[in-house]
């Protein structure tokens, strides 16, 4: 009996997902859009999140937003004035993708006053969370790990046989460490397959100084004593409230891990990453997979 309650209260029930960036890597079609409502293919890059975490066990979402996200809002609600046109004209299938998008979760939102950053952002989901183990998957990193588990479910599982906060990450090209949280393994706790323990945290290290080439990409799973940390969190790299750097302090009073999850990660906040999806995720459309290619060989050809 006990071990039960103990179990529902640890189970990771809640993501967080900050969505309050400025866009300006894709000015100007973030002037009037917000960033995460830009489309690969058809589906807005949020939708992909929201949908990871759902995957991954979460029933209810935080979006931390700002003034200028209605429409992403919107996005996730009913909308019944286009359901009912579609469903005049006959369109099934179109009112059953609409539909779907508005019973994905529990999805709440609130709005971060000021950019003060990502640390900032995580602590505005403080009394949202209150007192339980939560996720955070960041909106720029959409991954794809087909056949396998979703990338946050990889960090939920390990979260259960270690009670650590686990932070996601992959090897980035050492001329890209600079972009990026990086983390340091402990020299005293070898690695256990793809779980390393953590003795340090860098938020976007200069290249020399950078203590590995393990960038964290987008998902967490963090314990509720970061809010304790955030809400003394000094400002960091680019003068910003940095989630890295409250991470950083946790390691002071309890373990840290790393997990280097399995799928491929798209940067999706990133021009030429955004290109990389549209393209790879619409070779597996069956509607466009055989158009795109041959369109692609056409150029190759020239
Ligand atoms: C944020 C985090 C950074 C992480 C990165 C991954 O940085 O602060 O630690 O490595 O996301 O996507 P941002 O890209 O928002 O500057």
């Amino acid at each position: 009996m006990n071990r039960k309650i103990k179990n529902s209260a640890t189970r990771i029930r809640k993501a967080v997902i900050p969505a309050a960036g400025l866009g300006t890597r894709f000015l100007p079609a973030t002037k009037a859009l917000p960033k995460e409502m830009l489309p690969i293919v058809d589906i807005p890059t949020i939708q992909y999140i929201v949908e990871e975490a759902v995957e991954s066990g979460i029933e209810e979402i935080l979006i931390i937003t700002n003034s200028t996200k209605h429409v992403m809002e919107n996005h996730f609600d009913k909308n019944y004035e286009l359901e009912e046109r579609l469903k005049a004209s006959g369109k099934m299938k179109q009112l059953e993708q609409i539909d779907e998008i508005a019973n994905l979760a529990n999805i709440f939102y609130i709005r971060q006053k000021e950019p003060k950053g990502l640390g900032d952002a995580i602590l505005c989901a403080k009394s949202f969370i209150g007192d339980e183990p939560f996720a955070v998957l960041l909106g720029d990193d959409v991954v794809v790990n087909e056949g396998g588990k979703a990338a946050l479910k990889q960090l939920i599982d390990q979260y259960e046989e270690t009670r650590a906060s686990i932070v996601g990450v992959q090897t980035v090209d050492k001329k890209d460490v600079s972009k990026y949280g990086i983390v340091a393994p402990s020299q005293s706790h070898p690695a256990s397959g793809r779980l390393v323990k953590l003795s340090d945290m860098v938020e976007k290290p200069a290249t020399d100084q950078a203590p590995s080439q393990m960038a964290v990409l987008g998902r967490y799973v963090l314990n509720p004593e970061i809010f304790e940390l955030l809400e003394t969190q000094g400002r960091g790299a680019g003068n910003e409230i940095q989630l890295t750097d409250a991470i950083k302090r946790l390691m002071d009073r309890q373990a840290v891990y790393a997990y280097d999850f399995e799928g491929i990660r798209y940067d999706v906040g990133d021009k030429f990453g955004f290109i990389k999806a549209t393209i790879d995720f619409s070779l597996k459309r069956e509607d466009l997979k055989d158009k795109v290619q041959e369109y692609i060989n056409t150029l190759v050809t020239k």
